[in-house]
C-alpha cells in the first residue's frame, strides 16, 4: 500500500525521516556480516586483519597511481629536439656517435668532439645524411681544460648559442685491483670530471639564456661501489657530487637549467664489449637504445636517467636498506676464478715499486705489468697482451684464474 510522503517540516514527517536513518544504520550493521558470510567461521580478527589491509592498500593503490599520473606527464617527441643546438662529447664511436646519430634524424645542429679527427669527420658525414640540421666537430683531449672551454667558444661562434650539452667522453683506464698509480686518479679525474665541470662553466651563460639542459653521462660504478675500477669509479662519483649540488644551486637561484644526470648499465658499445664480455655475466644493452633514452630523460629534463632500469634502479633501491647485500649482488656480477692473491713471487715481480722509480705501498695484487690503459697506445696486434700477462701472473697452474679485462 502506498503511503502519502509527510512534509519534511512537519513533526510527522521529522519523526518518518528519522525512522528511515535508523533503518539505513541497521541496514549498514546488518550487511557487513552478510557480505561475509561465505567465509563461515571468518572471526573478527580476520575482520580487523581486512581492515589493517586496507588501510596499507588503499594508500599503496593511491602512491601507485599517483606515480602513474606524475611519470606519464611527460612523453618524449622528437619535434622537442628539432632545431635545438647541442654539443655532444666523445661521439667519435659508442654512445656518444649514436646520441649524434639520433639527433641528427630530429633535426638538431650538432657539434661533435673527441681526439680521432678521422672518426669524427666519418660521423659528422653520416649525421649530414641521417637529416641534422647541421653538423660539425672538433677535436682535441679533454685532458686539457683549455680544450674542453674552446669547444664550447666554437657552440657560440658557429650556433650562436647552446640548447644542451651532453657530456659523455671518457678516458681509458685499467681494470684490476687498485694499483697505486695516483698520477693516472689525477689524469683521469681531469678528462671525466675536471672537462665537463670547464665546460659546464663556459656553456652556462649560454645554457641559462635558452633555459637549457646538461646531460652527464655516469654509471652504477658512480653510484654504489664496484671492483676493479676504482680510479673510474671515483671520477664517476664525483660527478653525481658536483652536478647533484649544482642542480640544488639552480633551483635556490630559479636558474632553468636541467640537469640530467644518467646511470647507465652495461652497454654493448665495442671497447665495453672487448673488455668485459668474458668478466661479466649479463648481456650488455643496445647502445642505439641507450643514446635514445638519454636524450628522451634530457628532452624531458629529468633529474636522473637509469638505463636499464632493472639492472640500475632497482638494485639501487637496496642501498640504503641492504647495502652489504647490495654489495654483494655487484660483487656476484663477476665471474671471479680461482684465488683472489696472486703467489707471493707474482707479487714480487710485479709490485711497481721494485726495479727502480717511486715506491708504492703494498698492495693486495701486482700492479705491473698495467692492464691495457688504452688499446691504441699498445703495439698492433698486442692490444691485450698486457691483460693476458696479468692474468698469467694471476693464474698459477691447476688452480684458476682471476679474469682482468678493462671495462666500465
Ligand atoms: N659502455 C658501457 O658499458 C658504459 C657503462 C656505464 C657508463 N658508460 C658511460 O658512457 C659514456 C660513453 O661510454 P662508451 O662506452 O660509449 O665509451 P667509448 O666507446 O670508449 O667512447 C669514449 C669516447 O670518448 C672519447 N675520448 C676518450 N678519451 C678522450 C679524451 N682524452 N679526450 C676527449 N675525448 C676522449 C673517445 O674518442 P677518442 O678516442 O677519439 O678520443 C670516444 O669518442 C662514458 O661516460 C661511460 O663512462 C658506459
Amino acid at each position: 500500500m502506498k503511503r502519502a510522503r509527510q512534509n519534511p517540516n512537519s513533526p510527522a514527517g521529522q519523526a518518518e525521516q528519522r525512522g528511515a536513518n535508523q533503518r539505513l544504520l541497521l541496514g549498514l550493521s546488518i550487511h557487513p556480516p552478510v557480505i561475509f558470510q561465505g567465509f563461515g567461521s571468518c572471526s573478527s580478527s580476520a575482520n580487523s586483519g581486512m581492515g589493517r589491509l586496507q588501510k596499507i592498500l588503499i594508500p599503496f593503490l593511491g602512491l601507485v597511481l599517483a606515480f602513474w599520473f606524475y611519470s606519464a606527464r611527460d612523453t618524449f617527441k622528437p619535434e622537442m629536439l628539432r632545431g635545438k643546438r647541442v654539443i655532444v662529447t666523445g661521439a667519435s664511436t659508442g654512445i656518444g656517435e649514436q646520441i649524434a646519430y639520433h639527433l641528427a634524424r630530429m633535426g638538431s645542429h650538432i657539434l661533435i668532439t673527441a681526439r680521432t679527427e678521422a672518426k669524427l669527420q666519418n660521423v659528422v658525414q653520416r649525421c649530414l645524411e641521417l637529416g641534422a640540421a647541421s653538423a660539425r666537430f672538433v677535436s682535441g683531449t679533454m685532458e686539457d681544460t683549455a680544450f674542453a672551454q674552446h669547444v664550447v667558444r666554437e657552440a657560440q661562434t658557429s650556433l650562436g648559442g647552446l640548447d644542451m650539452l651532453i657530456l659523455n667522453h671518457v678516458g681509458a683506464s685499467y681494470f684490476g685491483f687498485f694499483d697505486g698509480d695516483v698520477e693516472h686518479v689525477r689524469k683521469l679525474l681531469e678528462i671525466n670530471f675536471l672537462s665537463y665541470v670547464a665546460m659546464t662553466t663556459s656553456a652556462l651563460p649560454m645554457l641559462k639564456e635558452s633555459e637549457g639542459s646538461i646531460v652527464v653521462v655516469s654509471s652504477m660504478a658512480g653510484k654504489v661501489g664496484f671492483p676493479f675500477t676504482v680510479p673510474y669509479s671515483a671520477t664517476k662519483f664525483a660527478l653525481d657530487g658536483f652536478f647533484s649540488s649544482l642542480r640544488q644551486e639552480f633551483a635556490i637561484q630559479s636558474i632553468n637549467v636541467s640537469i640530467t644526470l644518467c646511470i647507465l648499465g652495461f652497454i654493448d658499445t665495442e671497447r665495453a664489449v672487448r673488455a668485459a664480455a668474458e668478466v661479466l655475466r649479463e648481456r650488455p644493452a643496445p647502445r642505439d637504445e641507450c643514446a635514445l633514452e638519454i636524450l628522451k630523460g634530457a628532452a624531458l629534463r629529468r633529474r636522473e636517467l637509469y638505463y636499464r632500469y632493472s639492472s640500475t634502479r632497482l638494485p639501487l633501491l637496496l642501498r640504503d636498506c641492504a647495502a652489504e647485500l647490495l654489495d654483494y649482488l655487484v660483487r656476484s656480477r663477476y665471474r671471479l676464478r680461482g684465488p683472489r692473491r696472486p703467489p707471493p713471487s707474482a707479487l714480487s715481480r710485479g709490485h711497481r715499486g721494485e726495479g727502480g722509480g717511486r715506491r708504492a705501498p703494498p698492495l693486495p695484487v701486482p700492479a705491473s705489468p698495467p692492464p691495457v690503459r688504452d688499446a691504441r697506445a699498445a703495439p698492433a696486434g698486442t692490444k691485450r697482451g698486457p691483460q693476458r700477462r696479468l692474468r698469467a701472473l694471476l693464474a698459477p697452474p691447476g688452480r684458476g684464474k682471476l679474469i682482468i679485462n678493462k671495462v666500465y
